[in-house]
Order: structure tokens, then sequence, then C-alpha cells
């Protein structure tokens, strides 16, 4: 498709998703090399093959540093360097509220989404200072990092901590050419849909459609994300298009956080109406 990232070695986790693997294929079609990590092997293994002699599989569980560690070892021995390092890998989790909650949810949710991201920054970045000539390390975060209500107490947290990772890589890690932006998503048709409302995984995609359907028109563009949004915007911050654009947690989310959710307005014109009556 183009060569806007001809020859870059890039690194992704939690690459079976909906977003990780569009975006696993999208960076191939624009000249990438990819190592997938993710913790289901079987089919990691199967994905790595069909995505042809660019791509290989990596096992990966990103709550442990060793598998970070190991994962960007990998990378390089494969392809002989780094250039990229997608944390990608996230769950929803079963935090409930802070009424609910306890700690063993709360920190197993953390572990996977806001450690993790930690991790991939400490290893990437001792790869890219060792290799020299800086690299990109890319986050996903969500719109749940940036406003609450939109998810579980856990989820919002760890996703919150991604900001702050990202801003404080700007600050520590620039000085070495390395840069760290993260990518908020708003609604994207993946099966996290599914996981997130409780429903069950073989009824998906129908769920997704339907929430489209039904839905849709309601968003801003009149529609919800789906995977392809969120690896584009990937694509930018992996290629040299976004060297100079460093500690940027950038929504892309069809204006979602740009307006509020919150029904204040409609409920007032509704005061208005009984108060008028009266
Ligand atoms: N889809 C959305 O609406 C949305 C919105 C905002 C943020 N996100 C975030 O985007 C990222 C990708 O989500 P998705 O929609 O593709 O979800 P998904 O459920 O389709 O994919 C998540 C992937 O992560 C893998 N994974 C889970 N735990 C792991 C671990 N410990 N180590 C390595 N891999 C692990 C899973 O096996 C799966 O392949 C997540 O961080 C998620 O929180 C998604």
């Amino acid at each position: 498709m183009s060569e806007l990232l001809k020859g870059k070695v890039t690194v992704i986790t939690g690459a079976l998703g909906g977003l990780g693997s569009a975006t696993a294929r999208t960076f191939l079609s624009h000249g990438a090399k990819v190592v997938v990590a993710d913790v289901q092997d079987k089919r990691g293994a199967e994905f790595a093959e069909c995505l042809g002699e660019n791509a290989h599989y990596v096992s990966a569980d990103v709550s442990q540093e060793a598998d970070i560690k190991n994962l960007v070892a990998e990378a390089v021995k494969k392809f002989g360097k780094l250039d990229v390092f997608f944390n990608n890998a996230g769950v929803i989790g079963d935090g409930g509220t802070f009424l609910e909650i306890g700690t063993d949810g709360y920190d197993a949710v953390q572990a996977i989404n806001a450690r993790s991201v930690l991790l991939g920054h400490k290893h990437a970045a001792l790869q890219f200072i060792a290799q020299g000539g800086g690299g990109s390390i890319i986050s996903t975060s969500s719109v749940a990092g940036l406003q609450g209500g939109w998810s579980t107490v856990s989820y919002t947290a760890s996703k919150h901590t991604i900001a702050g990772l990202v801003h404080q890589a700007a600050y520590e890690l620039g000085q070495y050419g390395i840069r760290s932006n993260a990518i908020a998503p708003g609604v994207v048709m993946t099966d996290i849909q599914s996981r997130a409302f409780d429903v069950p995984l073989e009824r998906a995609r129908e769920f997704n459609d339907y929430i489209q359907e039904q839905l849709g028109a309601k968003q801003g563009l009149k529609r919800f994300g789906v995977p392809q949004d969120i690896a584009n915007a990937a694509v930018y911050f992996a290629s040299d298009l976004s060297l100079y654009v460093n500690g940027v947690v950038m929504p892309v989310d069809g204006g979602a956080f740009a307006m509020t959710h919150n029904t204040f307005l409609e409920d007032i014109v509704g005061v208005r109406e009984s108060f008028l009556a009266q």
C-alpha cells in the first residue's frame, strides 16, 4: 500500500484481538516487519503464518516482566532491531464498582492494562538506547483513560495511568530520541464489547452489528469505530510522519470525548417544559 513503515521492526501486544490484528495487517501493508504477541499461542502461530514471512509470533503475557523482556529479545533475534513497540493488550476485567471491588480484581486489571505499559516502555527503551537512533512507543489507552463513566473503576484507573506513563516517558526518554504516544479509542467494534456487556463471545459480531444498527446514527460521525480507524492512527505514530509528536494521548473516537454524554441540557429542557406549564 505504501512505504511509510518500510523496514521498521514493530512489536504489537494483544495482537490477536480486534485492534491488534487490524494493526498487524496494516503495518505489514505499509512495509513493516511485525512481531505479533499474545497469550493465545495456537491462534497466534496460525495468524503469523497467514501474515507471511514478515510476521512472527511470540507468546507473551504482558503482566509478566520476563515475557516482555523476552518479546523484545525475540523481535531483535528475528528481525535484527526494534523500531516500534505497541503496548496494545488489554482486558475489561471484572472489577465491579467502588462499593464492590476487591483488591485482587483491581490489581489484575492494573497488571495487564497499566503495569504492562510501564514494562513495555522499559524494555523497548533499553533496546532503543542500546542500538541508538531512538524509536516509537505506542500504547492503547481509551476514552476511559480521559474521563470517568465509560467503564469500571479498575479499567478506568488503568487507562488513566497510561496518560501518566506517556507524559513521564516524554520527559525521561525524549533525550534518546524515543517518542511515546497513546491512542484513546472510543467504542470500537471488537470482541471486547461482548466481554464488557456480558454477551456470549460467539455472538460478538452479531452484537456489534446490532449496536451499530440501533445506535450508530446517534454518534457524532453517525457510526461507531472500526479497528481500521485505530490501526491508521497507529501507523501515524509508528511512522516518521509523527517524528516531532511526543507525549500525546490522542482520542480516536469520532469526537465522543470532545462532546458531553451528560444529558443535563435535555433534562433542563424537560424541566423547563414542566415549569412553564405550572
Ligand atoms: N474495542 C474498544 O472499544 C476499545 C476501546 C478503548 C480501548 N480499547 C483497548 O484496545 C486494546 C485492544 O482491545 P480490543 O478491542 O482489540 O480487544 P480484544 O479483546 O479483541 O483483544 C485483546 C487481546 O489482548 C490479548 N490479551 C489479553 N490478556 C493478555 C495478556 N495478559 N498478555 C497478552 N495479551 C493479552 C487477548 O488474548 C486478545 O487477543 C485494549 O487495550 C483495550 O482496552 C478497546
